[in-house]
């Protein structure tokens, strides 16, 4: 992995593999979704990958927990939280999440991001129904939402918004970079700050 592009994408030369390069949320973004999180006391990062936006959602919230199933990501995690000088306020934790919820103590919201890539090589080839995400978004949200109603969701950006409609009152945010179209954020309870639809256009 180039230590350019990783800089450009992350803002620091974080610890990445090629999986979690290309799975990582752009800084700029990050931070831009990170602060819809403001004020919040614990906020659970579903999947953190490498821990991108835990990093980002540490400096808005008043502790994270981070959990990856994949422990390569989350020692990955580990370091990157380090570099970004936030491991006293992320605790991370490895395993499924599924699993993990239920003995999770409480949380007042939660950002989502589960897996959408398809097997193979084209990185923009995804999954675009809820119940093939790994974790299934759909039993996720499902059981996140007995804990808390202060949700983001990161979803693919050819995902079909019309599938959320049976979701509960949400704004679904459509996400751009220099204007190209990178992914939808669907928020739910505080987190909705617009009206149904909206769009977040960042320059680089
Ligand atoms: C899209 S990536 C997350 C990227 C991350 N938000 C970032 O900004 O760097 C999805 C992650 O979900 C993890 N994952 C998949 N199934 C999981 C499960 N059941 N429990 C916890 N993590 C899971 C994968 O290992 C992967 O690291």
């Amino acid at each position: 992995m180039i230590v350019k592009s990783i800089i450009e994408k992350f803002g620091k030369s974080y610890s990445v593999d090629d999986d979690t390069y290309h799975m990582g949320i752009h800084h700029l973004l990050g931070d831009a979704i990170a602060r819809r999180f403001i004020g919040r006391k614990t906020c659970l990062d579903a999947c953190a990958g490498a821990g991108m936006m835990a990093i980002h959602l540490a400096k808005y919230v008043g502790k994270v927990i981070a959990i990856d199933i994949n422990p390569a990501h989350l020692e990955q995690a580990r370091r990157n939280v380090a570099t970004a000088s936030v491991s006293n306020k992320v605790e991370l934790i490895s395993g499924d999440v599924m699993e993990i919820l239920r003995s999770l103590g409480t949380i007042d919201s939660a950002f989502l991001d589960p897996d959408w890539a398809k097997e193979g090589d084209d990185k923009e080839n995804h999954v675009l129904d809820l119940s093939d995400m790994v974790p299934p978004a759909d039993r996720l949200l499902e059981k996140i939402f007995r804990k808390t109603e202060n949700v983001c969701l990161r979803l693919p950006k050819s995902f079909d918004i019309g599938l959320l409609d049976d979701l509960p009152k949400h704004e679904t945010e459509t996400v751009y970079l220099d204007g190209h179209k990178k992914f939808h954020c669907v928020y739910f309870g505080d987190l909705v700050t617009n009206a149904e639809m909206s769009e977040l256009d960042i320059s680089s």
